[in-house]
């Protein structure tokens, strides 16, 4: 919107390792940093929103050996489900880094470099607490045991001491620096609380800092010292920069950086207040201006981990309820700062009562009392009294304070005062009863009146909420018969009475259905099976292409079609419910995939040794077909 603007925004979310699949504390941070990122861009700034992903180390490595794949095919494997899970929750990114990028890896060697000519990067030992069994040095802040051991908190197994050659970062120079820099800066850690973690942590005394292995293939190679790759934090930080156009588009560079704010949760707050702002200063860059460290998300009050089986996968919530429920229970529910606790009585509580009755209802009546009334167009009305004159004298106090709210990146206090201003216009209308009014012929002016306040109300709201949940703000401002969105109207330039009059208004749709708690912890229950078969129990099944030799209908049945197919080494018989839509003659000779090692099973008299992959579309089966030249028999992962 406003790409010529001299003021800019830079926004950052941390990279997410690929090492497992996106879950709600990723949801989150990317969500607070999309609403964030849409209400800059409509106050009118030129707006630079990067998102990624971290893609080397052990812990990936790890994980795709186990199953039995690369590390780069593993990375675009889940790399492709963030995109999806952007893409579905309305995420507007400009870039997604990934650090396996090659533009990325060169920027990261060439700021190695040019810090070890300068003398801050030195070759020494390190010395760590090593997981034969996992090969690898286990963090810092694993506890150490009464005899001075660490005990690895994947496999429990006891550490050994281990010492190899590596780079280091001299952070013990910078302590003084990042110090000052602090004092000069109090909002550069927020919330302030852990600006104070911050720096008794650096006035504890900061040591240098290892920034290679030996032990790790997976990362990027130091120049002319190639058995040494770069240690994950030292590759990840300087996605902020390489994801900006550091040492490949200078222009975007100068415009952009330094950022504005770097989103992260409070877990990485050391490695972004005083690891990177000192390699930033070693490198000569301007530092960040703000690290803004959340909370965590608990599910029924403990901490989520693959071993409770507790994580919260926000595919299953997206699937029932859409994305901008979720993103208004997430930014809401909590203070950016705090930790919050997701129950789904809690979510589905708020979405009934916030969501479907507070703002889906006015909606819905407003615009069926537009249609019912006036087909849609207000005609008629009755100059404004002095109670219609409130709403809009309201207004402006309500739109300082949420563009306040949302600058100072208080969601949640911007969405209070908007459902606070939500429960004004539904008062007003309670109070005018305008379905009362519309009884008698004579009060159609007044009618007319209400009404057209209602609608100027409901476009502001529509407005206010558009960074928070961006689709409904859409359908609301469409309902109003406005043709364009709210991301295409400045804040500064937002007036109540922009809805003219005689705009003619469209047929609402339910915004927020209600939903029962208990269906939806069936559905879920229901996703979560279907949705947790390891690899091993993937492999069990034997999928193969097959070539259909024959086809015809059972006989007595609509739907059933019997088809022989030839899979090289076997001929089969199979039975699938696609008569209607596939003529038999249409089968012969194509190529499909079926499962093999399926328990035979006899439908309507006819064996079935197999089942034909398909997909479903509105109740319908659509089959793949291989190309001629893939051979009968092949095997389909
Ligand atoms: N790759 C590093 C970040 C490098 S940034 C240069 C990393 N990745 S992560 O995938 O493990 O975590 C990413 C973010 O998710 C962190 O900010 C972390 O705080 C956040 N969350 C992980 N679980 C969370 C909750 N349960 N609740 C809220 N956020 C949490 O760390």
């Amino acid at each position: 919107m406003a790409e010529n603007s001299d003021k800019t925004f830079y926004i950052t979310t941390p990279i997410y390792y690929v090492n497992d699949i996106p879950h709600i504390g990723h949801t989150y941070t990317t969500i607070i940093a999309d609403a964030i990122s849409r209400f800059k861009k409509m106050d009118g700034y030129d707006v630079f929103f990067l998102t990624g992903t971290d893609e080397h180390g052990q812990k990936v490595e790890k994980s795709a050996a186990e199953k039995s794949m690369t590390p780069i095919e593993l990375a675009d494997k889940v790399v492709m489900r963030f995109k999806d899970l952007w893409k579905a929750l309305n995420i507007d990114y400009d870039y997604f880094i990934r650090t396996t990028e090659l533009l990325h890896e060169k920027g990261v060697q060439k700021i190695f470099k040019s810090l070890q000519r300068q003398g801050d990067i030195y070759k020494g030992d390190y010395q760590g607490h090593y997981c034969v069994s996992d090969e690898y040095y286990l963090p810092e802040d694993v506890p150490l045991e009464k005899d001075g051991s660490k005990i690895c908190p994947d496999c429990g197994k006891k550490a050994i001491i281990l010492k190899e050659e590596s780079y280091f970062f001299r952070l013990s120079a910078y302590e003084k620096k990042l110090l000052d820099f602090y004092a000069e800066n109090p909002e550069f850690v927020r919330p302030q609380s852990r600006m104070n973690e911050v720096v008794s942590f650096v006035k504890s005394g900061l040591r240098d800092l290892s920034i290679t292995r030996t032990t790790v293939k997976w990362g990027i190679p130091v120049l002319e010292d190639t058995d040494h790759s770069v240690y994950v934090w030292f590759d990840a930080l300087h996605n902020y920069v390489t994801g900006l156009g550091y040492d490949w588009n200078l222009g975007l560079f100068v415009r952009f950086w330094p950022a504005d704010v770097h989103l992260i949760g409070k877990d990485i707050l050391r490695f972004h207040a005083v690891f990177w702002p000192a390699f930033l200063m070693a490198a000569g860059f301007d530092l960040p201006k703000c690290v803004y460290g959340h909370g965590w998300w608990l599910k029924d009050e403990t901490k989520m981990s693959k071993s409770k089986g507790n994580v919260l996968d926000p595919q299953v919530i997206l699937n029932t309820f859409g994305s901008d429920s979720l993103r208004y229970f997430l930014l809401r529910e909590i203070p950016i700062g705090l930790d919050g606790n997701f129950s789904h009585e809690g979510f589905i509580h708020r979405v009934n009562s916030d969501l479907a009755n507070d703002l889906g209802n006015l909606v819905q009546r407003t615009m069926t009392m537009i249609q019912n009334y006036f087909g849609g167009t207000i005609t008629e009305m009755d100059k404004a009294e002095k109670e219609d004159k409130k709403l809009a004298k309201e207004f402006k106090a309500v739109k300082t304070k949420i563009h306040q709210y949302y600058e100072d990146y208080s969601l949640n206090k911007a969405l209070e005062e908007i459902w606070s201003y939500i429960n004004t216009i539904n008062k007003y209308l309670a109070d005018n009863e305008p379905w009362k009014l519309a009884k008698n012929e004579e009060n159609r002016g007044r009618l007319g009146r209400i009404l057209y306040q209602a609608a100027c109300a409901l476009r502001v709201i529509g407005y206010f909420v558009y960074p928070v949940m961006p689709d409904s703000a859409d359908k609301i401002w469409t309902f109003l018969g406005e043709n364009k969105s709210p991301a295409g109207q400045c804040f500064s330039e937002l007036q109540f009475d922009q809805f003219k009059p005689k705009q003619k208004t469209r047929k609402p749709e339910i915004l927020f259905p209600r939903v029962d708690l208990k269906e939806f912890l069936k559905e879920e229950e229901k996703e979560k099976t279907m949705a947790t078969i390891n690899f091993n129990e993937f492999k069990k099944m034997d999928l193969r292409v097959a070539h259909i030799l024959e086809a015809e209908k059972v006989e007595g049945t609509d739907k059933l079609l019997k088809l022989k197919v030839d899979l090289s080494t076997e001929q089969r018989q199979l039975v699938a419910g696609v008569a209607q839509e596939y003529a038999p003659e249409e089968l012969v000779g194509k190529k499909i995939a079926i499962i093999v090692n399926l328990e035979p099973v006899v439908i309507r008299g006819v064996e079935s040794q197999g089942m034909v992959l398909a997909a479903e579309v509105g109740g319908k089966a659509v089959f793949a077909f291989y190309p001629d030249d893939v051979p009968a028999g092949s095997k389909v992962v």
